[in-house]
Formats: C-alpha cells, structure tokens, sequence
C-alpha cells in the first residue's frame, strides 16, 4: 500500500522575515519570505516595527505559498510554527495565525524551536543534496544565536557550546554599522571583502574557556581602532573600507572555525553542518569547504534561501515532531526565551 503524504504548513515569524512554506514529505514545494526594509535606517531590528509588519505581511504570505504549492488549504495535514526563541511580538504574530488557522481547518498544531529549525534545514530534500549522517555537528550562526550543537537524532540535540554575549551575526552586523552600512550589515561585509586584504589589520580575539563564543570584545577592539584612526584621517573608514571589511570577516570567521575545530577534534565527529543567516557568509563557506581536504571533514552546506529565517526550516522540523504525535494545543503561547531542548 502506498504510504500517505503529509502535507505541513511552516510558518516562521521570529524576528524581521515573514515567511510561509508548504512541505510535501520532504520536498518544499513554496517558500515565500517578505522581508522588512522599514528597519534599514535604525541600524538594527525595531521590534514595534517588526510586529507590525509581521501582521501586515501574514495572511498574503501564507496566501501566496498555498497558491504557489498548488495545493488546496484542505489538504494541509499539520501547522508547523516558530514558537521561540525571538522578538515576542513578533512570535505572537506567526503564534496567533498559526492557533487560528489550525482551529479553521480543524487539524494539528506543532510548535517548532526555531533553532531546531535552522539545523533541520539539512534535511530538506534539495536536488538530492547529500544529507548530514549521525551523529553530526552544526554550527548554527546567526543574528541572535551562535552555537555549536551536537545531533544525535532529528530530536536530540545538545548545544556544547553558545556565545557569552553577541553572536556572530550581531558582530557583523555592529561592525557594519560603525563602517557607516545599514542593516543588516553582514551581507555588505562580505561583499567588501571580497576585494580587500584581510591581513591589513588585525583585531583582538577573544579567550573563552570550553567551546563557548565571545564577540563583545572585538567589537569593542573594533570601535576604538576606528576612532583613534579616524581622529588622524577623518576619510579613514572610506579609504580602506575593503580591507577593514575583508579583516574584520576574517577575525570573525577566524573565531567561529578555531572552536569548531577543537570540538571536532576531542569528539573525533567529522561530519561538521553549518546553517543560520552567516552561513550565507562567503568566507566561512570557503574555509568550512576547505576542511574537507585539510582534515578529512564531511561539511553540508545549506542552499542560500534555506541559510537565513525561512518557513521550509519550520515545516521540516514540524514534519520529524508529526511523524512522533508531537503536537501542541490551542493553550500553546509563543515564548522569546526558549530554551534549546524545551517544548
Ligand atoms: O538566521 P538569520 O536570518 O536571522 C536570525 O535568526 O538572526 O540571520 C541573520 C544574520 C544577520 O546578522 C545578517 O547580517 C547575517 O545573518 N548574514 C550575514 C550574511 N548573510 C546574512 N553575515 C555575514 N555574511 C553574509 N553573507
Ligand atoms: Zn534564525
């Protein structure tokens, strides 16, 4: 007999993308993400604003990825939304629809860890791209979030080592704003680099026990260098923008890989995942790609539109949490600090 498909509406609204996707099995079939350009000018996300927009952008979202899916809003099995961690008013957003469509439509609701999202992306069937195997590694790198998480099953995951204060995104993006960039700054970093020398300055790395991150003290290292520069030449930041661009990513990067390594290293676990918005990032790419003739690493890279905040992330974790009874109920409230293994 032939098995049922399951259908799963993602939706993901944790913090400046709207974004819905219809997943069929494990094959996207619509992904459609708004972004929020009111947030460029302020430097960073406002929440206020993103919740707004978030209320302005759900239903068309929701709308256009059932219409590109081709599939009927009846045939849709399960919801599969971000309950956390995030912006809370931008949560209770995606929260709410997700509760109210659930109740129409008279089917099940799944609350989804947007983290968990992130390092499922992987799993997402995508022109047969070759799947992380357990148990893995996954650097999950963000805006907010900067992790190393060890997976032994779609469901169990362990986070061996977080950020003390900024993650890497937030670096990028801090980074971006005091070189005059607006938000977020991270993409314009690298396209900088990409003609600048990234030994021409160098910037202090910070000393963290165990395999935990810190990014506040380059920051900090950042700010000083530039305005003591600045006082000397006040077209500094202009005249070598592609070489502060190209060494402050590469401080960065520098950062992230040293302790990727070292847990790669003391667990001897070399299938190694990156995901989460830096990701996207081009010299992180290279160097992780470069692992797998310098160390024998096996790296899974994720396509681009599954890198930063997307639905298709949400309805593949919501698709393992269905496939166990997983579900939540109409009592379920969004929750801006979720802890990694919480339901
Ligand atoms: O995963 P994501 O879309 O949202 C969060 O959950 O935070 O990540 C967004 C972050 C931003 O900080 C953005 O600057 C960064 O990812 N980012 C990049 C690049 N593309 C996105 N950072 C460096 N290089 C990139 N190419
Ligand atoms: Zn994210």
């Amino acid at each position: 007999m032939r098995q049922k498909e399951t259908i799963i509406l993602g939706i993901e609204s944790s913090c400046d993308d709207t974004s819905a996707a219809i997943l069929k099995n494990d094959t996207i079939l619509s992904n459609i993400i708004a972004g929020q350009d009111v947030h460029h000018e302020f430097g960073g996300v406002v929440p206020e604003l993103a919740s707004r927009a978030h209320l302005q952008n759900i239903v068309p979202v929701v709308d256009a990825a059932i219409k590109k899916s081709g599939i009927q809003k009846e045939e849709i099995d399960a919801i599969a939304f971000t309950k956390g961690p995030g912006l809370l008013g931008s949560l209770v957003v995606g929260t709410s629809f997700a509760k109210t469509f659930a109740l129409a439509l008279d089917i099940p609701l799944i609350d989804v860890n947007h983290m968990y999202g992130h390092v499922l992306a992987h799993f997402i069937n995508d022109e047969n791209k070759s799947m992380p195997r357990m148990p893995f590694l996954c650097l999950t790198v963000s805006g907010g979030h900067t992790q190393i998480v060890l997976i032994k099953d779609y469901l169990d995951m362990q986070v061996l080592g977080t950020t003390i204060d900024d993650a890497a995104g937030e670096a990028f993006d801090k980074a971006a704003k005091m070189l005059g960039f607006p938000y977020p700054g991270g993409p314009l970093i690298d396209k900088f680099a990409r003609r600048g020398d990234e030994n021409k300055f160098k910037f202090s790395k910070p000393k963290v026990p165990g395999y935990d991150f810190s990014f506040s003290g380059l920051k900090t290292s950042i700010l000083y260098f530039l305005q003591k520069q600045e006082k000397e030449n006040s077209d500094f930041i202009k005249e070598n923008l592609e070489d502060l661009c190209a060494s402050i990513q590469k401080t960065i990067v520098d950062i992230l890989i040293k302790q990727l390594e070292e847990v790669v290293n003391d667990l001897g676990i070399k299938e190694v995942a990156i995901a989460g918005g830096v990701s996207a990032n081009s010299e992180l790419r290279n160097r992780i790609i470069e692992k797998k003739d310098s160390a024998g690493w096996n790296v899974y890279i994720p396509r681009f539109e599954y890198c930063t905040d997307n639905a298709a992330m949400i309805a593949i974790t919501g698709k393992f949490m269905f496939e166990k009874n997983l579900f939540t109920n109409q009592s379920v409230t969004a929750m801006a600090r979720m802890p990694f293994n919480a339901k």
